[in-house]
């Protein structure tokens, strides 16, 4: 078997993981991510069929059973995570009810995943039936998002236009736009549900007064949808209170979507 400390993709996870925290998006156990595995891949460095022991969840997960993921721990704190990973992650096997998970490494401290493991696996579940590539579910805390959410309508036309209007990158980036969701308490299954729900039109997902979700087929495009979003609410937070005079109007937006080639969500732009 190979060092599963030096697998590319827990070496990226680690990176990921160490990078959102000097972001400063990840205070204490703020945060978390999951990255679906390959099992031929994971096979290279465990052996897949040996369960640790069992974690039982509170969802179903049927349509995934046998699929494996590696998952922050609860609690755990993304600044640890490159010094201890068997601490701090664990890699789980989706067991053959749907209602457990197996663990097949980590969680050293007897751990358990993210208490949004029904956010992510969830997600996960939606984003695989639109996307076979799709891999990766990303939650984090971006300052200046939670910001915006603060003191903005929550509105998704509402708030995908304003990010659209910052920067030119925005609407490039996502031009499917940006779902919202209010205030709600966290780590349940009904926030996991609604969520992944909002995954099915969009990569991007904004929890009110609480962070991010993000999507993608590897980590690079979650950590880009999700840097990208926060990058514009900066400029708007930096910018609002001085009267936002020059953000890019509709009309320029529609140039850039034909230059580009841009499957923008046509109900957003007036
Ligand atoms: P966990 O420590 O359970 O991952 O929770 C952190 C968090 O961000 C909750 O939304
Ligand atoms: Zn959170």
């Amino acid at each position: 078997m190979k060092n599963i400390l030096e697998a590319p993709f827990m070496v990226e996870t680690v990176r990921t993981l160490t990078n959102l925290y000097r972001l400063g998006w990840d205070e204490r156990n703020g945060g978390n991510l999951s990255v679906l595995l390959d099992e031929d891949v994971v096979a290279e460095y465990l052996d897949t069929g040996k369960v640790i022991r069992e974690i039982p969840m509170t969802f179903d997960a049927s349509s995934i059973i046998g699929k494996i993921f590696l998952v922050t721990g609860t609690g755990k704190y993304f600044k640890n995570v490159q010094y201890d990973p068997a601490y701090n992650l664990g890699i789980i096997k989706i067991g053959k009810s749907g209602k457990v998970a197996e663990l097949l490494w980590g969680y050293t401290d007897g751990g358990r995943p993210t208490s949004e493991l029904p956010a992510h696996l969830l997600s996960h579940i939606t984003r695989l039936a639109i996307d076979p590539s799709h891999r990766v579910v990303m939650h984090t805390h971006p300052t200046n998002t939670i910001a915006m959410s603060l003191v903005h309508s929550l509105s998704e036309r509402d708030f995908t236009r304003t990010l659209w209007q910052m920067q030119t990158e925005s609407i490039v980036v996502f031009p499917e736009g940006v779902a919202v969701l209010p205030w709600m308490v966290c780590g349940t299954n009904e926030i996991g549900e609604a969520t992944a729900e909002k995954l099915k039109e969009q990569r991007l997902c904004v929890w009110a007064a609480h962070g991010i979700y993000g999507v993608g087929r590897d980590l690079d495009e979650a950590f880009g949808l999700i840097e990208t979003v926060e990058k514009a609410a900066q400029l708007y937070m930096l910018s609002v209170n001085a009267g936002i005079k020059n953000g890019i109007t509709d009309s320029q937006l529609k140039d850039l979507a034909a230059v580009f080639g841009l499957n923008y969500n046509k109900d957003y732009l007036d």
